[in-house]
């Protein structure tokens, strides 16, 4: 169904918003520190229109998925908790909000680790922010995202994925610093290109891992007497961590730096490096690698141009980003994804994600 036959006619409202792609600093949000990501070219869409029967439809065309609800019931686990926890937060701030019928559609992969579900809080919450004319600002948009995350989807996230989503651009960084929310953009280096492929595996221990890592990260920080890791001066007090906290800290406390090194306006040869050495802390110390993330990167490190690759993201599963010379991103794009598919077996396929393909751009709908 498209959104002219959901509506009857055109949406009062609309809005979008993008995915993230995270070059630097990766699990490090939830330790109060700094992370550099860029915004997806990929977007989710969202319109809505007053809902005039007393009850909230979802509809979302990717998943041809149909969610209804009374407006004083809830939705049932899936796309439309979301949603619905977007509306209920802005609900919870004072604003009246009637029940609607939404509209959602997304040309991101879904489960490839870009944060489709922060585009589709920050879409929803843009789109409420239209219709309704209330005035939050764009920070205020991406807290209000992560606890409909953290509350209604029930997942234990950081805030990386909605500011990125709320405030990144696909061509410029955006510098983040967790504690302070402070952010700002910063260029590539000049003369580079990313590329994006996803390995084709799902993120199925990414949940569970990604709780037993945050604890771990706290537990770290508890014995080095800091708030959070993000406080941490004293490199040889982490090396005298027992393990596994060692190794959490000691990723945690690298990529920081990494990250603000990176924000000085270095090239893209000592960029390349610094993410390849954050791919190996995330495979090495904070373990959140799998085999096809590692053969990925590796893939993407082995071409004509690229400067370096790691996995990004949560982990276990997902894709991985390469800095790439521009005149060298297609063709070493290309035989990456021909070396990484040629792997042995009928293991999962890799899927170029960015640059956009071309068809990929032939097929997008727009609302
Ligand atoms: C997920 C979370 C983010 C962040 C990353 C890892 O995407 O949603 O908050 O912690 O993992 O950097």
């Amino acid at each position: 169904m498209n959104a002219a036959l959901f509506f009857g006619g055109a949406p009062e409202a609309s809005a979008s918003a993008p995915g993230r792609v995270n070059l630097l600093g990766e699990h490090t949000d939830h330790n109060d520190g700094y992370m550099l990501p860029v915004a997806t070219p990929q977007r989710t869409e969202v319109a809505l229109s007053l809902s005039h029967d007393g009850h909230f439809h979802f509809y979302s065309a990717t998943l041809d998925s149909h969610v209804t609800f009374a407006h004083d019931s809830s939705a049932p686990p899936g796309f439309g908790s979301y949603i619905e926890g977007c509306i209920r937060l802005v609900q919870a701030r004072g604003v009246a909000v009637p029940p609607l019928r939404v509209f959602c559609q997304t040309n991101l992969a879904v489960g490839s680790g870009l944060s489709s579900s922060a585009a589709l809080e920050i879409a929803t919450l843009r789109a409420l922010r239209n219709l309704l004319g209330f005035d939050f600002d764009d920070v205020l948009l991406a807290q209000i995202a992560q606890r409909a995350e953290i509350e209604f989807a029930h997942v234990n996230c950081g805030i990386m994925d909605q500011m990125a989503s709320s405030l990144a651009d696909p061509d410029t960084m955006l510098f983040i610093d967790a504690r302070t929310l402070e952010h700002r953009l910063v260029p590539l280096p000049a003369g580079t290109t990313l590329i994006v492929i996803d390995t084709g595996v799902a993120r199925k221990l990414a949940a569970s891992k990604y709780n037993e890592r945050r604890s771990e990260c706290q537990e770290a920080a508890r014995l080095l007497g800091v708030k959070a890791l993000r406080d941490v001066t004293d490199m040889a007090a982490v090396e005298a961590l027992p393990e596994p906290m060692r190794r959490r800290a000691r990723h945690v406390v690298s990529d920081d730096l990494r990250v603000l090194e990176a924000i000085e306006g270095i090239d893209g040869a000592r960029f390349g490096e610094l993410m390849n050495l954050c791919h190996y802390s995330l495979r090495d110390d904070y373990e959140v690698s799998i085999p096809e993330l590692d053969a990925l990167a590796q893939a993407l490190r082995d071409q004509e141009g690229v400067l370096g690759a790691r996995m990004t993201g949560a982990g276990f599963g997902g894709a991985c980003v390469a800095l790439c010379r521009t005149e060298y991103a297609e063709q070493a794009a290309a035989a990456a994804l021909a070396r990484y598919d040629s792997r042995a077996g009928n293991g999962p396929r890799g899927r170029l994600l960015i640059p956009v393909p071309h068809e990929g751009k032939e097929n997008d709908e727009s609302i």
